[in-house]
């Protein structure tokens, strides 16, 4: 089964904006927990799995918009970082589960044609976790350290303990 859930990291910079990465580490696991489901034709346990997975993106996204992008703000224009990009991949990995959720409530893996739909499943999956990477990246090498570059210690401090606490 899964690797075990991974804990904050002891080496982490705490006072650096890049320590969120490890939310995102955490979000990829929990999608690999939902993906084991998926592969034991498990539909009550993928969807619960989804849940958990849906519930922290949902809270990561939310933390992201209200939280950190208006100091983001601040830096802009940046090329290849307008807030627009950011806004757009998130509303689109939402409509992506979405599209997972509805495509496992009327999954019957067991029935004639169930693994086929399995198969289209996964593969519709992997383009979600390769988005997930590619948002990932985005916000490591550009979001992450604009902010550590334009936050006051004060933001910084307030906003990296409230993402702890949230965790
Ligand atoms: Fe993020
Ligand atoms: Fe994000």
């Amino acid at each position: 089964m899964s690797q075990t859930e991974p804990s904050p990291s002891a080496s982490a910079d705490r006072t650096s904006f890049l320590s969120l990465l490890e939310v995102h580490g955490r979000l990829d696991w929990l999608f690999l927990r939902h993906q084991e489901a998926v592969l034991l034709l498990d539909v009550d346990l993928s969807r619960s799995t989804l849940d958990d997975f849906e519930r922290e993106l949902v809270d990561h996204i939310r933390f992201e918009e209200v939280g950190l992008f208006p100091i983001y703000e601040r830096a802009l224009p940046i090329a290849g970082g307008g807030l627009d990009l950011y806004l757009k991949e998130h509303e689109k990995l939402l409509r992506y589960v979405r599209g997972i959720r509805q495509s496992f409530e009327s999954l019957s893996p067991r029935e004639s044609g169930g693994p086929a739909r399995v198969i289209e499943l996964l593969d519709f999956e992997a383009k979600f976790k390769n988005l997930l990477k590619h948002h990932d990246l985005r916000e490591r090498n550009i979001l992450y350290p604009t902010l550590d570059r334009v936050a006051s210690p004060e933001e910084k401090s307030r906003l990296l303990l409230s993402a702890t606490e949230g965790q």
